[in-house]
């Protein structure tokens, strides 16, 4: 009953034309595939709005809704990709998604183009700008691309955005959603629970336990680049090199998120292999208590972007207390807690509406830290939740908070 399968892809177009209630033909694309070198490419990770509503990990592919008729459109094939990446089966692609027709490439764009010449409007999703100056990243190039095609062929067309939509139909998880998060999050528990029990000499054998532990138990990987840190290297939020010394006395901080049948969790557990220093103690254990205040308002109709406000205070008053900062202000609050709880779901920051009250459904992250690098400390607790009728499920509950 709680499967991801056709059903669920069928439901969530159904879903998206109910809350679409315009009648242009709907036009999304699958991501694009990024070269890494030569001919090698990066790891294919397909575009969560795509895959929800069609299950389909095809690059390129495009997916084309209009009246009651939808079709899955295959890029072209050549003998290279057939050859050394594997053919995709028409038969099995309507078997994932449950749409029924298949076309190739050229087909479908005959069909596409035959529709243009009689609408002035059509819906697919908005492209981000092929450079985010925030996060120093270049976007996958394959909605923009679309869009240029399509005003190639149709100049006078109307686009329309549907990420709202998808904003509104990804925010509240359904029965089979929430079963798969709860797997990655159970994986993931179960390896960190593992790792901390180990002595390492160095942070990627912790890491390595780690990886083969999900793999081990089922998920496709990680979610997220794992972050692996021991000491200083926990201030870097996004740590990745994985590849320090662990020094004796140092904490271990472990952020990692198992994904499996594409949704990811997202857990984070700092501590120490020998015993924590009075001051690493008073640290982990201000961060638990900045877990335990987000987690207690958290259910229905609570906002949660009032929920990591007040996290926000919480941890300055922690920070006055550990002598770091003598006023609480946003700007000392952010020296050294400078990130935020988040949605969790196909995206590790997921979309949701974080002014919006929170329904049944929703899973989020409660995420405090607090980094003091002149100190060589830093500690992060995540917790993954899940918000129910009358309160929340706390999904990493199986692992300790502190060791
Ligand atoms: N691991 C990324 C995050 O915690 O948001
Ligand atoms: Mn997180
Ligand atoms: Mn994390």
């Amino acid at each position: 009953m709680d499967e991801i399968n056709a059903d669920f892809f069928t439901g969530n177009r159904r879903r998206l034309r109910e809350l679409f209630t315009g009648t242009a033909p709907i036009l999304l694309s699958a991501n694009g595939l990024l070269q890494r070198i030569a001919d090698t490419n990066f790891p294919f990770n397909q575009d969560p709005n795509f895959w929800y509503l069609t299950g389909v990990d095809v690059p390129d592919a495009l997916l084309f809704m209009y009246k009651d008729k939808e079709c899955l459109i295959m890029p072209d094939t050549t003998d290279y990709g057939d050859i050394f990446n594997g053919e995709v089966k028409a038969e099995s692609l309507m078997a994932i998604s449950g749409i029924e027709s298949v076309m190739e490439n050229k087909e479908g764009w005959k069909l596409i183009e035959g529709t243009l010449k009689r609408i002035r409007h059509l819906a697919t999703l908005a492209p981000p700008a092929s450079y985010i100056p925030t996060y120093n990243m270049y976007a996958n190039p394959a909605r923009a691309s679309l869009i240029r095609k399509l005003r190639d062929k149709s100049p006078d067309l109307d686009i329309l955005d549907l990420s709202e939509h998808f904003k509104t139909m990804r925010f509240v998880k359904q029965p089979s959603e929430i079963a798969a998060i709860k797997k990655s999050v159970d994986i993931t528990c179960r390896a960190i629970n593992s790792a901390r029990r180990h002595h390492y000499e160095y942070e990627y054998e912790a890491e390595a336990d780690i990886s083969r532990s999900f793999r081990r138990d089922g998920a496709a990987g990680h979610a997220y680049d794992p972050i692996v840190a021991s000491g200083i290297n926990a201030c870097v939020l996004h740590y990745q090199e994985n590849s320090s010394k662990i020094e004796e006395g140092a904490l271990i901080l472990a952020d990692v998120g198992a994904s499996y049948n594409h949704y990811g969790a997202d857990i984070t557990r700092t501590w120490s292999q020998n015993k924590a220093t009075p001051r690493q103690q008073a640290v982990i254990s201000a961060v638990n208590d900045a877990v335990e205040f987000s987690l207690e308002p958290l259910k229905p109709g609570v906002i949660y972007a009032d929920v990591i406000s007040d996290l926000r205070s919480f941890v300055g008053e922690k920070l006055r207390e550990l002598g770091l900062i003598k006023t609480i202000s946003e700007e000392e609050v952010f020296r050294y807690y400078p990130h935020s709880p988040h949605f969790l779901g196909l995206a590790t920051h997921d979309v949701g509406d974080y002014h919006a009250p929170l329904v049944p459904g929703v899973v989020l992250t409660v995420e405090p830290g607090i980094y003091i690098k002149e100190e060589g400390i830093g500690v992060r607790i995540e917790e993954d939740v899940l918000i129910t009728d009358n309160g929340y499920e706390l999904l990493s509950a199986k692992l300790p908070r502190i060791f």
